[in-house]
């Protein structure tokens, strides 16, 4: 093999929140030639990797393309961390209690890497992208081999290299976003489901929130991409795809010379042949009439939202900078439940936002009665270092904030209880997705509401659409029985 020379510093870029802040104009790229370099291509025959991941449905899209990346290489997949030669960690940033709990797996994994030097352990995702945790990393878990970013995945081969044949750390983490990568490889988790990107990064800010630093500013994929992609999802056998992005109804308003918007998008994909279609996450602000309007077309669109309201009430939703206020937000679940019959909403809400009091925290309970959500996730607020929240005065007491975390959940699970157990009796058709977690005799699959229905069932059935008769109800899951199992 040919000598080669290293520049380190080259690599030791460190992240910067304020450089993420900056959104430029610069026109972005879309690059269609990835390729792995000829001395990385079989560098992985007979050896192993492993990641774990914490975060969003980006995230785990993004373990998809690593894994694809890595495979690529010849690495094959294993589960068992004693075994594998490359462990990555791709985290998320969102709430302190994801990285605490990143740092404790880091630091249990000191005593494998000393008794395996040559095991590659990185850490990559939305942590990174914070300059205070790669300093962290560099001053507390100097057994890190590797730390990379959400904007540096497709660089992985290059950046493995570095770290095979490295004594020090390999870091590279661009604060600002770089272009999109079309023609990445992906090792999708199952053959029935799939995750297709629509758009990457979030130029909403809300003030609380980390991941406009971290996944650096919108940009939206071609639509002839996104479309060529779901043609050939669809063309595989796959049954379902969840389109995703951070604020998914932002979709192309960063297209220069193009009137195309996300509602443009669904009604396209609307006359592909995959039997399910999803999306998340919708930012209600955003949400306009053109939009409704085609989700009311129906067919492989489901009757399913996902609408973060994060409060109930107005002055918090100003504080937080989400764009609306109550009311718009009630207004506008009003329309959509009007227009799709048997829509199921669901949400995220966060409770003890700085200066939350009493009876604001009241308006939240008010407005989840009122609307009535299939489910909801639920967070207690966590200040997160650089973003405008952090700085505001927060009188709320922790043992506050959990309390109300409990009465929020207490009233969001006796809601979506009350609304499965209507659906005691009825047939639901069901995308069966595999055997049940808990119960090897049993399948699982959702509804088109995408509620998680369990049912016995043979293994046969994984990946078909069945009608199935619900007969158990609880407030997270759902029990029934197959139509066609049983040969009714
Ligand atoms: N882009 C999506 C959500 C991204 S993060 C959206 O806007 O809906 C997922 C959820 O985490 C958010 O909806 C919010 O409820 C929660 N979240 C984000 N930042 C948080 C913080 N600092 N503390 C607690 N919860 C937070
Ligand atoms: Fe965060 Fe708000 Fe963007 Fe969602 S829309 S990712 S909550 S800044
Ligand atoms: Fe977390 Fe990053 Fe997603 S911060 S929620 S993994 S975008």
């Amino acid at each position: 093999m040919a000598q080669m020379t290293i520049d380190f510093s080259r690599f030791f870029v460190p992240p910067n929140l304020k450089e993420a802040k900056k959104r430029g104009k610069e026109a972005v790229n879309v690059i269609r030639d990835f390729d792995i370099p000829e001395d990385m291509k079989d560098i992985g025959r007979g050896h192993t990797y492993l990641i774990r991941t914490y975060g969003c449905q980006m995230n785990v899209h993004d373990s998809e393309t690593i894994a694809g990346i890595l495979e690529r290489m010849g690495y094959a997949p294993t589960e068992d961390e004693r075994e594998a030669d490359i462990i990555l960690y791709n985290t998320c940033a969102v709430r302190e209690n994801a990285e605490d709990k990143v740092f404790g797996e880091l630091g249990r994994l000191k005593g494998l890497k000393r008794t395996k030097p040559d095991l590659i352990l990185g850490v990559c995702g939305c942590m990174p992208q914070e300059e205070a945790v790669v300093n962290r990393i560099l001053q507390r878990y100097p057994h890190v081999d590797l730390i990379f970013g959400t904007h540096n995945i497709h660089r992985l081969p290059v950046l493995l290299r570095e770290a095979l044949y490295a004594k020090e750390m390999v870091v590279e983490v661009w604060s600002k976003e770089g272009d999109i990568v079309e023609n990445l490889p992906k090792v999708r988790q199952d053959g029935v489901r799939a995750w297709v990107n629509i758009m990457y990064g979030c130029d909403k800010f809300c003030t609380y929130c980390i991941v406009p630093y971290t996944r650096g500013k919108e940009r939206s994929r071609l639509p002839q991409d996104v479309l060529a992609e779901v043609r050939d999802l669809a063309r595989q056998g796959y049954m379902e795809v969840t389109l995703l992005g951070q604020n998914v109804n932002a979709y192309g308003k960063d297209f220069v010379d193009l009137d195309y918007d996300f509602a443009d998008l669904l009604d396209d994909i609307r006359k592909i042949g995959i039997p399910r279609v999803r999306f998340t996450t919708s930012h209600p602000r955003d949400f306009d009439d053109k939009l409704i309007e085609v989700l009311a077309k129906g067919g492989n669109l489901v009757e399913h939202i996902h609408l973060p309201v994060q409060s109930g009430n107005s002055e918090i939703l100003k504080k937080m900078a989400r764009k609306y206020t109550r009311e718009q937000y009630l207004e506008l679940v009003r329309k959509i439940k009007e227009a799709i019959p048997g829509v199921a909403l669901t949400t995220d809400i966060i409770v003890g936002f700085p200066g939350e009091t009493e009876e604001q925290f009241q308006d939240t309970l008010s407005l989840v009665r009122e609307v009535e959500f299939d489910g909801a996730y639920t967070f207690v607020y966590s200040p997160r270092p650089g973003t405008p929240a952090a700085e505001m005065e927060d009188n709320v007491p922790l043992e506050e904030k959990k309390d109300r975390l409990h009465r929020l959940n207490a009233l969001v699970n006796e809601i979506a209880l009350k609304k499965n157990e209507a659906l005691r009796g009825q047939v639901v058709e069901v995308l069966v997705e595999g055997r049940s977690k808990t119960n090897p005799n049993m399948l699982s699959g959702r509804t088109r509401t995408n509620k998680l229905v369990h049912f016995p069932g043979g293994e046969e059935l994984v990946g078909k659409l069945l009608p199935v008769k619900i007969t158990e109800a609880h407030a997270h899951t759902l029990y029934g029985e197959a139509l066609v199992a049983s040969g009714v």
